[in-house]
């Protein structure tokens, strides 16, 4: 999979305003801070794409980018189709009052159940940590919405690799606990690029 270009399109703050479903989309989710908007800038090879931040919290609202806009790039890419990247708010962030969490809340259940080119969830783990309560209750609730998802492990540069193996293995036995069938998984680093031809491979075999 080759993303020849990546633009941002718009924000929105509810599924309705979204562009309209007429391409494949994949979006990302999980903590905040987990490292969404770095893995989306990581894969598009577009630092300053996504707007990233050290403070939790950065990413609020439903953030679309087009990828391989053939309108625009006609030049370019003279073969395949266009499709979107969604960069979303992140959960988990403790300084937000119990509104703003039921707004997250009711804004990603639309998003993610009324959606209808959502082709595919990437959910974000940081796989500096042992599993979470919080990480495992959200992708317990995918699983129950039937919604397709993946799920990456992300930062996996600031850990020793022996650390990263154990910390996803643990995960994955944390899911195969309640579910036969365990969601594809990837490993990455924004800072590194590990992840990103796996990442973009599983894209292409679905688009
Ligand atoms: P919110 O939008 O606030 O939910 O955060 P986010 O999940 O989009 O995270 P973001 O991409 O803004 O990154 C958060 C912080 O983690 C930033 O300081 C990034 O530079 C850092 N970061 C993200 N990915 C990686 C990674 O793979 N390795 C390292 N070392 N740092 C990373
Ligand atoms: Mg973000």
């Amino acid at each position: 999979m080759q993303i020849i270009s990546a633009s941002y399109i718009k924000s929105s703050a509810i599924y309705t305003q979204c562009p309209p479903a007429d391409k494949a989309e994949y979006a990302f989710i999980g903590r905040s801070n987990v490292g969404k908007s770095s893995l989306i800038n990581m894969l598009c090879d577009k630092k300053g794409l996504a707007k990233i931040s050290s403070a939790p919290g950065k990413t609020q609202l439903i953030n679309h980018f087009i990828i391989n806009d053939l309108a625009k790039d006609n030049t370019k890419a003279k073969q395949g189709k266009s499709w979107y990247l969604v960069d979303l708010p992140g959960y988990g962030y403790a300084k937000v009052s119990q509104k703003q969490r039921k707004s997250w809340t009711s804004m990603i259940e639309d998003y993610i159940l009324k959606r209808t080119n959502l082709g595919n969830l990437f959910v974000l783990i940081d796989s500096r940590h042992e599993p979470q309560k919080i990480d495992l209750e959200f992708v317990d609730q995918l699983g129950e919405w039937q919604v397709p998802f993946a799920i990456v492990f992300t930062k996996a540069d600031k850990n020793k690799p022996g650390a990263t193996v154990k910390n996803v293995q643990m995960f994955m036995d944390a899911l195969n606990e309640n579910w036969a069938d365990a969601p594809p998984h990837f490993v990455s680093s924004a800072i590194r690029g590990d992840g990103r031809k796996e990442v973009l491979d599983f894209i292409s075999d679905l688009n």
